[in-house]
């Protein structure tokens, strides 16, 4: 009998080595973050007292996004993803959430279609080993008095509210976030999240048609970030972001595909994913 319960403190060191059996990559520091923007929203499957899998999810208003779904090898194909994605997407549901992300590998589509997921955008997950220094441009920085703008032109493109997430962000000493603004109006920002040896770049959203921009922004966030390993999630139709990328020494890692179960969103802007949990 399978048991779905909210991932607890004493729950993140299993939840981290699971995930990283998987070269996710993650700490137990990821999991408290995403379990304290969402406390009741990150899952642990048990049977009895073991622990089979997790599952998170977080809530944006009417745009909710779900991730970190693995289940122990030896207990695949017994129901136990399914039963988490079934309760992350109802979860949702009752937060009001009308339209769930994912970004799923190539080979789970099959599986994320069961529930409903529609296929949307392909991603590239790109990834400079060690990013070599630039020529960079100078865009203003995001300070606390353009947050709430940003976080207004974030809803307009993305669709849900991330306020909380991307205050998260901006506001943690160390990470970066710069924006251009026009005429008073927001034309697109871009965050990154910096750790001690890597970094990732996003979320970046643009105005539609203003690739001048989101490229300035990407010149400007990695010119800050010599000499880490950065990962990008770019959609594989932004091939003018990928060529320069690529030109900065970006290889794609993996790519991924972008589901909704529910209208699709984040569809009219230049949209680069904060994470692939997150979206
Ligand atoms: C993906 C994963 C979570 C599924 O967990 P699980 O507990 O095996 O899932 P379930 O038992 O509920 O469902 C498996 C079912 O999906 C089916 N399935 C698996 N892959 C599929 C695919 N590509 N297309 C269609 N169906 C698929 C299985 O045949 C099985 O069908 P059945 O229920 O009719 O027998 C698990 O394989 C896993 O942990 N994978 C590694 C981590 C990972 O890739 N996570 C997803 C990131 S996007």
């Amino acid at each position: 009998m399978f048991q779905v319960k909210p991932m607890s403190f004493e729950d993140f060191p299993f939840a981290t080595k699971l995930a990283n059996t998987m070269n996710w990559n993650m700490a137990t520091e990821d999991f408290e973050f995403l379990a304290s923007l969402e406390p009741e929203g990150c899952f642990v499957v048990f049977q009895g007292s073991e622990r089979l899998g997790i599952a998170t999810s977080i809530s944006y208003g009417k745009v909710g996004w779900f991730g970190n779904l693995i289940v122990k090898e030896k207990y695949r194909n017994k129901g136990v993803g399914s039963l988490l994605v079934k309760h992350a997407v109802n979860y949702l549901q009752s937060k009001g959430v009308k339209t769930s992300g994912l970004y799923a590998y190539p080979n789970l589509i099959g599986f994320y279609s069961k529930f409903g997921f529609e296929r949307d955008e392909n991603f590239s997950v790109l990834r400079a080993e060690t990013l070599d220094s630039l020529a960079a441009e100078t865009l203003p920085k995001v300070g606390t008095q353009q947050i709430q703008a940003i976080a207004e032109f974030d809803s307009r493109c993305f669709g849900g509210n991330r306020k909380k997430l991307l205050e998260s962000i901006i506001l943690e000493a160390g990470n970066l976030s710069y924006c251009k603004f026009a005429d008073n109006e927001v034309v697109g920002y871009v965050a990154a999240k910096v750790y001690e040896k890597m970094a990732e770049v996003g979320p970046l959203i643009c105005q539609e048609g203003h690739v001048d921009v989101a490229a300035s922004l990407l010149k400007t966030v990695l010119g800050k970030l010599t000499g880490l390993s950065v990962y990008v999630f770019l959609p594989k139709k932004e091939s003018a972001l990928a060529d320069m990328l690529s030109s900065f020494g970006f290889k794609e890692d993996f790519c991924v595909s972008r589901m909704f179960l529910g209208q699709a969103v984040a569809k009219n802007c230049i949209y680069m994913a904060e994470s692939l949990e997150r979206g």
